[in-house]
């Protein structure tokens, strides 16, 4: 009832492959390390450059093609990194330069492309410019390089306007002038320490350009850009209804509330203009690839049109609900709305800033999940989770284009949902009153060696957020080699990926009795079949397939094979 050649059964064409010859990032898997718990040499607890370099191995072994590195530069980590006061230097938290030299050149040894992150948005507070606008006058040069207005009512005392900060809170804070009197407000979308930087200012469009140059001199290949969909804002600065905690202004359009005036502005694509014929002047197809929260898929295309960034994330496949007719219209809607502008699309289930997925998907409402959970709240399914989980895996890396993983991930890692408060750190946990649990539980680092103190990820042991002591089965060396591991399944996955060349491949829906509907996805990519069951239970596989890759095991006897639910299958026809 699967294959094509059954009777009532349609296909539909939804995505034709790449012609051969394409650049790398068409089709890249590309590997997210998050510095701070990737792997600590120096045994602070906090992973590092040195530490990432050494484990650069397990990455070329695992098969993917790039990694992108989450910030590492100096930063008083108010944001984990995403506040960076000086954009050309390593803090030493993570080591030097000549250590991020040494990581380009251990990863070009192995064939790894390297991306790194860029955080124009904003400037750490304790960045030299920062530090200069404050005992500057209002109006000065120094103050033009970031959002500082005069305040509203008696003695300007109220903010500017109503915006509220991302992470919870207000957006304005009030500064005092040089003699101590209350004076103007700077915006900050994000923490306090995060002032945002005024991109109408010609000298912020070239110092970014001259930081780009800086690392791409350097050798990276690229970069991911943080909250790329934010830097412009409509000069108006007037009150809006929605809520900016929502990062996509995803309440714009409801009653009463107008397009966000903080986000997607018309005029942040200029920017990315310039910044591709930067990449351009560059050997070697080096890439931007957009963190852009946008409303819509035909939004965030608008960020990869030829002339801007090569890739953005798609954010929307991360955030549906875990359903065959909802993940069949994010994925034929991000290939269309991507296919329009002529760029790959990306699939992304994880990040540094979402609930893990192996532990998202045991959640009774899938999607995009809370921020963070703790032990008070509801627990996830962990058997669910990853089982689902695993089956989602399978189903990303046949899909064409890009391929996101987040560090763990191939490890099946669940997220931490038992963090104690006094340990968390991202400052949405306090800005939102502790309503919100924040990222933490995501970012715990990573256990190599089961045996071994922290798991392997530091030599004393040491390790900034407590790993969970279940973690010893998680931990590489308990997987490696493992028939039905989640490291061996990645593994296999990536291998036949690239030996079936699915990431510049094809994209036709097959439906028949049997289809979304019912709980089934069906796709082909190339000559490979893929179905995933989204339903309750068990769905027959037809005869003729020759399994060749399964996120679980299947049920039955050869030839008369089910698909257990929460499970995804790789099939080629027999011969
Ligand atoms: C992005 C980052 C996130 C950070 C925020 C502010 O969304 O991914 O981690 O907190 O930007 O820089």
């Amino acid at each position: 009832m699967l294959i094509e050649d059954t009777p009532d059964v349609r296909t539909t064409l939804i995505h034709r492959a790449d012609s051969p010859g394409g650049q790398w990032w068409r089709s890249a898997v590309i590997y997210q390390v998050y510095p701070r718990s990737f792997a600590d040499s120096g045994g602070d607890g906090i992973g590092d450059l040195p530490g990432i370099t050494a484990r650069l191995g397990h990455l070329s072994r695992l098969g993917v093609d790039a990694v992108w590195l989450s910030p590492f530069y100096t930063s008083p980590q108010h944001d984990a990194g995403y506040d960076v006061a000086d954009y050309r230097q390593v803090d030493p938290l993570f080591g030097t330069l000549e250590d991020a030299d040494a990581l380009l050149a251990r990863a070009r040894t192995l064939g790894l492309r390297v991306l790194v992150d860029l955080v124009p948005n904003h400037t750490s507070d304790e960045h030299a410019w920062f530090r200069a606008a404050l005992p500057a006058p209002a109006g000065s040069p120094e103050r033009a390089r970031y959002i500082f207005r005069d305040g509203r009512g008696p003695d300007g005392a109220e903010a500017p306007n109503n915006w509220r900060s991302v992470f919870g809170g207000p957006a304005w804070t009030r500064v005092a002038d040089a003699d101590g009197t209350p004076g103007q407000w700077y915006l900050h979308l994000f923490d306090v320490h995060q002032p945002d930087l005024n991109w109408e200012n010609e000298e912020v469009r070239a110092e970014f350009e001259a930081i780009l140059r800086f690392w791409l001199d350097r050798g990276v290949d690229g970069f991911r850009v943080d909250v790329a969909h934010g830097l412009v804002k409509d000069q108006g600065f007037e009150d809006w209804a929605g809520h900016a905690e929502m990062i996509a202004g995803d309440d714009a359009g409801e009653e009463g509330v107008g397009p966000a005036p903080m986000w997607d502005q018309p005029g942040v694509h200029d920017i990315y203009r310039r910044w591709h014929e930067v990449l351009a002047s560059y050997d070697g197809d080096r890439a931007l690839v957009a963190e852009a929260w946008a409303d819509t898929d035909e939004a965030m295309a608008r960020y990869i049109r030829p002339d801007e960034m090569h890739q953005a994330f798609n954010f929307d496949f991360l955030c549906t609900e875990w359903s065959a007719p909802a993940l069949k219209d994010s994925i034929t809607e991000g290939l269309a709305a991507c296919d329009s502008v002529g760029a790959p699309t990306t699939w992304v289930l994880s990040n540094h800033d979402v609930v893990r997925a192996t532990s998202r998907l045991g959640l009774p409402a899938t999607g995009k999940g809370p921020n963070g959970i703790g032990a008070d709240d509801p627990q996830p399914d962990a058997e669910l989770g990853a089982r689902r989980a695993r089956a989602a895996a399978l189903l990303m890396f046949a899909l064409p284009g890009s391929a996101y993983i987040y560090q763990g991930e191939e490890l099946g890692l669940p997220e931490h949902t038992a963090l104690p408060g006094d340990v968390r750190q991202d400052p949405a946990f306090w800005r939102s009153g502790y309503t919100e649990k924040g990222r933490d539980g995501c970012r715990v680092p990573l256990p190599w060696e089961a045996d071994a103190p922290a798991f392997g990820f530091s030599p004393t042991g040491a390790s900034w957020l407590p790993q969970p002591t279940a973690w010893a089965g998680f931990a590489l060396d308990a997987q490696k080699g493992v028939a039905g591991s989640s490291y061996e399944l990645f593994r296999k996955a990536l291998r036949l990926r690239r030996e079936f060349d699915l990431g510049t491949g094809s994209l036709a829906w097959v439906d028949g009795t049997w289809g979304p509907e019912q709980g089934l996805l069906v796709f082909t990519n190339r000559q490979v079949i893929v179905a995933v069951n989204l339903s309750d239970g068990p769905i027959p596989l037809p005869d003729g397939l020759d399994v060749i890759l399964a996120s679980g095991e299947l049920r039955g006897e050869l030839g008369h094979q089910a698909l257990p639910a929460d499970t995804a299958v790789w099939a080629v026809l027999e011969d």
